[in-house]
């Protein structure tokens, strides 16, 4: 199956990101993964590495014009990059709160 589709993934370098990624390109989409570190993506056939920290602004917006450069439009963002914070809320600092308080944050009390 092929079509023009273009895909960006976040946080592709593993996980649910990684497989998203690798199902997509399996399936025709034009996929764009965004990492922190290309380096340390394992490489899948089809999908191109661009570095994106989601919490870094400027990082953002150079990430979306490389992807626009290349492939002028994105169809479909998966927003999946993000991290997760597994202690009790009462016991989580300020400076934490502000460090995870990203879009795709999940935390879960023990
Ligand atoms: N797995 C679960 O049970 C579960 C449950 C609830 C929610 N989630 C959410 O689902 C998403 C994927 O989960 P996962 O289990 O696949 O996690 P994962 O294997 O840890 O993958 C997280 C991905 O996000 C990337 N990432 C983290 N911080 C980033 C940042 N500041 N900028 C760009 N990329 C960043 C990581 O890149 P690096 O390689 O650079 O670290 C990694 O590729 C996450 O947002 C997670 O919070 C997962």
């Amino acid at each position: 199956m092929s079509n023009n589709r273009v895909v960006v993934i976040t946080g592709a370098s593993s996980g649910i990101g990684e497989a998203s990624a690798r199902l997509l390109a399996q399936n025709g989409f034009q996929l764009f993964g965004g990492v922190r570190n290309p380096q340390r993506a394992n490489a899948i056939p089809g999908v191109r590495y661009g570095t994106v920290d989601v919490t870094d602004d400027a990082s953002v917006s150079n990430f979306v014009e490389w992807v626009l450069s290349e492939a002028g439009k994105i169809d479909i963002l998966i927003n999946n990059a993000g991290v997760s914070l597994v202690c009790p809320v009462e016991n989580t600092s300020p400076s934490e709160a502000q460090r995870y308080s990203m879009p795709t944050f999940s935390g879960l009390c023990a």
